[in-house]
């Protein structure tokens, strides 16, 4: 079975196959032409997408040496993301369908995510729980089986990966924040181990949600660093009419590896507090994906996490973490054996929902 995937739901262009049983090649390219803006501007991501889209697909099929008309189907991410990204995909996934009069199948971007473990790791036995940690969501999930899937708790503002952006932009970081915060509170630790530094003086509070709810809040946390930054450190614009992305601060670089750090480590509690609340013995695995999963700092501390409670902990290698055409051929391999396909009247749905019960 030859399986093409294609992947744009947001900044990453993406195209992978999946030949009998296993990923032959993978393309994914991430659009740094957003750096400057701080932000993915969805206008350019769609343009970009339309000019990587296609060269994409070309050379995985060269990198798997399959011609194009021995493929069996395609599948498309078709939400959520952002429309204008996601039609791009679609509409090059729903022509190549058409034209060789194979199957087109639409997959769920967080779809993607849950299973993407299964590349490196081999089946995922269910029922197991998963935390996604991305630039657009913070879900915990309760994957009863494939194709069922019950929301525990997310996040109530922010997502994980948009607090690293946001937070990292104050920092003077450009976009994508997340593995630069990252690299900063590594070296914050570093130093310490070596002893060249104490206890981080600097602690954010942690959010609580209510005690009988599952879920996370990373608002405060934002305001918080916020509030610091603008106490400690000038802010070059302040003088001009400045937007809330325009608030960058001069930091020195020793007290800015502290700021990430604390930053990081008061993500890093949440989401643990949430997952001891959210876990249930009777889940086979707990499975962490999306971009900000490929932070060192937060697979440590999962790990420690894990391993004190004796859960199994399944997380996909840093490149399957963060967007990737591989995670969308997998999951339309899944389908396609179920015998799930989609209409070639399917619409893009930049809100789509993963949950079934
Ligand atoms: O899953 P993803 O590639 O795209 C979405 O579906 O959103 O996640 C992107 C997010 C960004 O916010 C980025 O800052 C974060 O993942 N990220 C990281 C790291 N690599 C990417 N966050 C922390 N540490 C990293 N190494
Ligand atoms: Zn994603």
């Amino acid at each position: 079975m030859i399986v093409l995937g294609i992947e744009t739901s947001c900044d990453e262009t993406g195209a992978a196959l999946f030949v009998d049983g296993k990923i032959v090649a993978d393309r994914t390219t991430t659009q740094l032409l957003h750096e400057k803006y701080g932000g993915v501007v969805p206008e350019l991501a769609s343009r970009a997408h339309m000019r990587l889209i296609a060269p994409a697909v070309k050379g995985v099929l060269e990198d798997g040496g399959v011609a194009v008309d021995e493929l069996d189907v395609v599948g498309a991410t078709y939400g959520p993301g952002l429309a204008g990204a996601l039609l791009v995909g679609v509409s090059y996934a729903k022509g190549l369908a058409g034209a060789l009069d194979i199957p087109f199948i639409g997959i769920n971007h967080l779809e993607g995510h849950l299973w993407a473990a299964e590349m490196m790791f081999g089946e995922l036995k269910t029922p197991f729980m998963a935390l996604i940690i991305s630039g657009g969501h913070t879900l915990m999930i309760e994957v009863c089986s494939f194709g069922i899937y019950k929301k525990l708790g997310g996040t109530h503002d922010d997502a994980v990966g948009e607090l690293f952006d946001k937070t990292g932009r104050m920092l003077g970081f450009p976009f994508p924040a997340g593995a630069l915060l990252d690299d900063d509170t590594i070296r914050f630790h570093e130093m310490k181990e070596a002893g060249d530094i104490h206890d981080n003086p600097i602690r954010f509070p942690r959010a609580k949600v209510k005690k009988d709810k599952l879920g996370f809040s990373f608002s405060g946390l934002k305001t918080a660093v916020l509030y610091y930054l603008r106490e400690k450190y000038s802010n070059p614009k302040e003088t001009l009419q400045t937007r809330s992305n325009e608030m960058q601060f001069s930091i020195p670089e020793h007290d800015r590896i502290a700021i990430s750090a604390a930053i990081m480590e008061a993500v890093s509690d949440m989401l643990i507090n949430g997952l001891a609340s959210a876990w249930n013995n009777r889940y086979k695995a707990l499975v962490v994906s999306g971009g900000a999963a490929s932070s060192k700092f937060l697979r440590s501390n999962l790990i420690n996490f894990a391993r004190e409670r004796d859960i199994p902990l399944i997380i996909p290698p840093p490149e399957h973490c963060t967007d990737n055409g591989a995670m969308i051929a997998w999951i339309a391999h899944r389908h396609f054996c179920k015998g799930n396909t989609s209409l070639l009247n399917l619409q893009v749905d930049p809100s789509a929902s993963l949950f079934t019960c």
